[in-house]
């Protein structure tokens, strides 16, 4: 131990203070909350191999950062921070070069190509929109990382299929040195800023523990696979979103009904906040509404400028992006004779939107699908129709004539009969 500190001091690692060993964690990381691989009891009983491989960052760490989208940009920004004030700078790329000014702001070196970034670094975060962009530049990037002799160890963060993760592990895996890890995340652009992601990792696990540390300056809480099948992280991300786009699903479907059924917008939204406090419920629910409410408390996944109602037009995730995700799940749920039928509706809904030009927009959008399109009637079970039916009608006749009019076709039945409403009861 003596010997240990000995040579710490004689080295540049001295200069970190060790009586404040807690500064080289981000103050908002709670390791407390995380199922890190390392986490019992950090930062007070950090292991002497943890300690050693932080003290030798300054010497051996060399990070390159790919893609600064929405996403990319706040991540990035987070751990060049975490570097700077480490007297550190990741060197970064982007396809379209001008979103590279900011990070040079923030004191990145911006690297001229794919090529230099890679003989700069030793490890490799990247962000890309989608599988396509994904393997384009993996493509190059396997192809220099062949050309170099120190290793790299590739971060992949981006929301893929997950045999996609697995070709681009294998075809690394060429050059030995080298190890991929696919680590998806989960939050909003606003969450990514605030450094509050929830991270997940799956890959070698030794190259894990090493990067835990950066991780945990982007991330509030990091998932451990403890898996070397990268596939399964994609997986597990795809199951993560389907509950968020589930839950989507059915709020654009209640608070379609509460407007057409012109239920006061204002007690629903309250409603969903004290029956359903989930952090994404209320968001979603707000981004949703016409007259968003202002949430009492910040949640785990929200920050307090993605709950406000003045972002709740911000695009943080877009109805492209979210089409790509819902198609993989859909995809998921193919190949493996699982049945999502909520997916499909939302992709339907996706669908719309995006055809209506509304791609880029957030896909919360998806409820002007609902909402504007003409829906079709909803197939019931014919007993429970005959359960009803002549009630229903009765009341749906009634309704119709104080209305003063026919459907307008957008809820009731689009062939012009006019049968009861679904679930009316
Ligand atoms: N937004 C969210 O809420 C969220 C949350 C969790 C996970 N994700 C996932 O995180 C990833 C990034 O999302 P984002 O919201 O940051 O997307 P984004 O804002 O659209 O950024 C996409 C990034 O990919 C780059 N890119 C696209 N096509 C490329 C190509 N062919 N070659 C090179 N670079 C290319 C873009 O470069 P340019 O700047 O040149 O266009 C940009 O840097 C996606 O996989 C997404 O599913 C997003």
């Amino acid at each position: 131990m003596t010997r240990f500190f000995t040579q710490l001091h004689s080295s540049n690692a001295a200069r970190l203070n060790l009586t404040h060993i807690q500064d080289i964690f981000p103050p908002h990381f709670k390791p407390g909350l995380s199922t890190a691989v390392h986490n019992q009891s950090l930062p007070l009983k950090i292991s002497m191999v943890t300690m050693r491989s932080l003290f030798h960052l300054k010497e051996q760490d060399r990070i390159g950062w790919i893609g600064l989208g929405q996403m990319g940009y706040n991540m990035a920004q987070n751990l060049q921070r975490y570097l700077a004030s480490r007297s550190l700078n990741m060197t970064v790329w982007n396809r379209t070069p001008e979103k590279c000014a900011k990070m040079h702001h923030h004191g990145a070196h911006v690297a001229k190509s794919l090529e230099e970034l890679v003989a700069q670094s030793n490890i490799i975060f990247t962000s890309l929109a989608n599988d396509a962009a994904v393997e384009e530049i993996y493509e190059i990037l396997i192809d220099l990382a062949g050309q170099v002799d120190h290793s790299i160890i590739f971060v992949e963060t981006s929301t893929i299929y997950p045999t996609l993760a697995t070709k681009l592990k294998e075809r690394l895996a060429v050059t030995p040195q080298h190890t991929y890890l696919q680590c998806p995340v989960f939050g909003r652009p606003s969450v990514a800023k605030a450094a509050k992601l929830l991270w997940v990792t799956s890959g070698d696990e030794k190259a894990i523990k090493k990067l835990c540390l950066y991780f945990t300056t982007m991330s509030r809480q990091i998932i451990h696979l403890k898996t070397t099948d990268v596939a399964k992280a994609c997986s597990f991300k795809l199951v993560g979103n389907f509950f968020v786009v589930g839950s989507m699903e059915l709020l654009a479907e209640g608070l379609t009904l509460a407007q057409k059924a012109e239920v006061d917008e204002a007690p629903v939204l309250k409603f969903i906040e004290t029956l359903f406090p989930a952090p994404s419920w209320i968001e979603y629910s707000n981004k949703m509404a016409e007259n968003p409410v202002q949430p009492k408390s910040k949640s785990v996944l929200s920050s307090s400028s993605s709950s406000s109602s003045s972002s709740s037009k911000e695009a943080g995730f877009s109805v492209d992006l979210g089409l790509k995700d819902v198609g993989h799940m859909r995809q998921l749920a193919l190949e493996t004779g699982a049945s999502l039928p909520s997916a499909d509706l939302a992709y339907g809904h996706l669908k719309t939107v995006q055809d209506q030009g509304l791609g880029h927009q957030d896909w919360s959008t998806m409820i002007r699908s609902l909402k504007i399109a003409p829906t079709p009637r909803p197939s019931v079970d014919s007993t429970v129709l005959s359960t009803h039916s002549q009630q229903d009608e009765k009341r749906a006749t009634h309704s119709r004539s104080e209305k003063g009019g026919s459907n307008n076709g957008d809820f009731w039945d689009t062939d012009g009969n006019n049968h009861p409403p679904a679930y009316d009861s």
